[in-house]
């Protein structure tokens, strides 16, 4: 496995990088650089997994799957909030699923060993079957954990950049949103989109495709100028609601609601959207009515899960419970163009004999992710896959 563990640096870049080519399409297509792919981004980066308003007892837990590896996230009786691997000791069957309540203790549906809400081991059944074990060893693998702003992070390898030095650039601006007062919203949703996972993330990472790939979206909001790319695969921007008015009832009709939400903001800070996207998958969405997090994760060399979680704000009143629902049926609708639009690309990556063109200025960030994935695995230099 690629040695990953150090932090990675994060500062802004210089605002015209050149932009270069994509990678060559065999990159879209291969088993074996997936495995790497896997290891030096997936295992070596700070995944969300869900927020505190998700814990609130004791027994309470949420779990996170990545493609063969799973976490779950329990609070525990003292109310502390830990991540373990998602499965026994004694035979690596996996645990729990999706999220609930384990009471006091987290039983292994296969030969039932039982395990306290801290991750001890608290029992094993027909202990004369094992005259010599040493339970204080045999409590559930920890995995490393931070909260912040509410928000619940775990790191499976310990790599990649910190939450502190990504997130932490922009808590002034992040802050504006009140993370930490949300409340649960919808279940998270999953869907199989039938591409790589890069070609996902490339995907979400740029708006040149805004105007064609998604002219609602397009008729409503705009790209404001704030947005920073900063180095160690990470960059936010915003979006603001355009003067014109779109023709479209719903859209228009949000647009003229947004001012409904300026008691959340000081004067003259709210009624934007901030978008973050963090490498190698996670999109990071403060809009003033809620939260969404977009997530990629590779379920083979072209399938990919992507999962969107729901958060919402506390206290919304009838107008911006209003918006809240017409932006769900706008991401439902955006989400859709996009998985057509990268599923039609996975298609065209097969093509014999194709090579990739330039990208544009607003496709930096996809270059700068491409750029991470050369240096860190250096064969996708290559314009062929070697044998
Ligand atoms: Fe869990 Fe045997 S695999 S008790």
């Amino acid at each position: 496995m690629p040695d990953q563990t150090s932090s990675v640096e994060v500062k802004p870049l210089p605002n015209s990088i050149s932009v270069g080519h994509a990678l060559p399409i065999w990159t879209y297509c291969s088993e074996e650089l997936l495995e790497l792919e896997y290891e030096s981004f997936f295992l070596n980066s700070w995944q969300m997994a869900g927020h505190t308003c998700d814990l609130q007892n004791p027994g309470d837990f949420i779990t996170l799957d990545m493609w063969r590896d799973s976490v779950v996230i329990v609070c525990g009786e003292d109310h502390i909030i830990r991540a373990f691997l998602n499965i026994c000791r004694h035979r690596a069957m996996r645990l729990l699923d999706g999220k609930g309540n384990c009471g006091s203790a987290i039983q292994c549906p296969y030969h039932g060993w039982t395990y306290r809400n801290d991750g001890s081991l608290r029992g094993v059944t027909q202990t004369e079957n094992f005259p010599c074990i040493d339970k204080s060893v045999l409590g559930l693998q920890k995995v490393e954990l931070k909260i912040y702003r509410g928000h619940i992070f775990v790191n499976l390898c310990g790599g990649g950049a910190r939450v502190e030095d990504t997130l932490g650039a922009i808590s002034e601006e992040i802050d504006l949103y009140s993370p930490d007062t949300y409340e649960q919203h919808l279940e998270p949703t999953f869907e199989v989109w039938n591409c790589n996972w890069k070609l996902a993330w490339d995907n979400y990472q740029e708006n040149y495709h805004i105007p064609i790939g998604h002219p609602g979206l397009h008729r409503m909001v705009e790209s404001t100028e704030e947005g920073i790319e900063f180095s160690g695969g990470f960059n936010f921007g915003y979006f603001a609601m355009r003067e014109k008015r779109s023709k479209i009832p719903h859209e228009r009709r949000y647009q003229e609601l947004i001012g409904h939400t300026d008691h959340r903001f000081p004067p003259g800070k709210g009624r934007k959207w901030l978008q973050l996207a963090l490498d190698p998958n996670m999109g990071i969405e403060y809009y003033p009515d809620l939260f969404v997090l977009f997530q990629v994760f590779p379920l083979g060399v072209n399938k990919t899960l992507v999962k969107t979680s729901t958060y919402s704000p506390p206290n919304l009143s009838p107008e911006e419970r209003e918006m809240q629902e017409i932006n769900l049926m706008l991401l439902h609708e955006v989400n859709e163009q996009d998985k057509m639009l990268v599923e039609r690309i996975q298609r065209g990556v097969h093509t014999s004999g194709y090579r990739p063109g330039p990208l544009a200025l607003e496709e930096s960030s996809v270059y700068a992710f491409h750029e991470r994935i050369r240096a860190l695995i250096p064969v996708t230099r290559l314009p062929e896959a070697p044998l």
